[in-house]
């Protein structure tokens, strides 16, 4: 093939790839914008923000201390968010609080915070939840390990998946 045929084919391989890289730079990852934005005054870790800071009321979030609405005190400027972050972080801390902190209760003793054992040790094949080395399905797994109520498995492997999705704009 003449060389200046792959040019064009270059340039659309270029702009694809700019495209993918695009909206994967959209994503939100709650995590960091936590620790970026947040852990610098409060608790490094959302998680322990969350268990020290604030409680849930009437399916709404306060402050403990202050009695001040989540929403509206984000909105109100604290924090320096955006909309689109501060939903973002809402979605993450109600997420944390719902969770009721099993993780943190049953699994910490052995393994790091969620985030960082599900992001080192685990992935998702075909939508399962899947141990990186070991190829196990985590379900599974669980239904053996960590002493969990069979309710709570389901959960578990929920909150170990969202560890690993940032939220997708919608
Ligand atoms: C520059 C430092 C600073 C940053 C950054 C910051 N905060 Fe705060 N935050 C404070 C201080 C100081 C208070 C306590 C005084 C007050 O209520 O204004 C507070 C209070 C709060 C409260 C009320 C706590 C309670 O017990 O009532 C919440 C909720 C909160 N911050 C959430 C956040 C979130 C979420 C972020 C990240 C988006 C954030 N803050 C970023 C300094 C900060
Ligand atoms: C007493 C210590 C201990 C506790 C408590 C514990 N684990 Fe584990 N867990 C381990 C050890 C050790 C391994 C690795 C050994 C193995 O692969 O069999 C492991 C492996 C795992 C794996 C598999 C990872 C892989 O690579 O396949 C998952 C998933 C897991 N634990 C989740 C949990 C969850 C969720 C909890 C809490 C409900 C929990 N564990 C509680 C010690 C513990």
């Amino acid at each position: 093939m003449p060389r200046f045929v792959w040019l064009p084919i270059l340039f659309v391989l270029i702009f694809w790839a700019g495209g993918i890289t695009g909206a994967f730079a959209q994503a939100i990852d709650p995590h960091q914008l936590y620790e970026q934005r947040c852990g610098s005054c409060h608790t490094p870790h959302a998680g322990d923000f969350v268990h020290n800071s604030l409680v849930r009321f009437n399916a709404r979030i306060f402050g403990r201390e202050s009695r001040r609405e989540l929403r509206e005190f984000l909105a109100s400027g604290h924090g320096k968010m955006t909309p689109d972050e501060i939903e973002t972080m809402i979605t993450h801390l109600t997420n944390i609080l719902q969770s009721g902190g099993v993780f943190k209760n049953k699994c910490t003793v052995c393994h790091d915070r969620a985030v960082e054992f599900a992001r080192r040790k685990l992935f998702i094949k075909n939508g399962e939840l899947i141990g990186r080395y070991t190829n196990r399905n985590v379900e599974q797994f669980l239904s053996a390990h960590g002493r969990l109520e069979t309710e709570e498995i389901s959960k578990m492997v929920e909150v170990l998946t969202r560890q690993l999705i940032p939220p997708q704009k919608k």
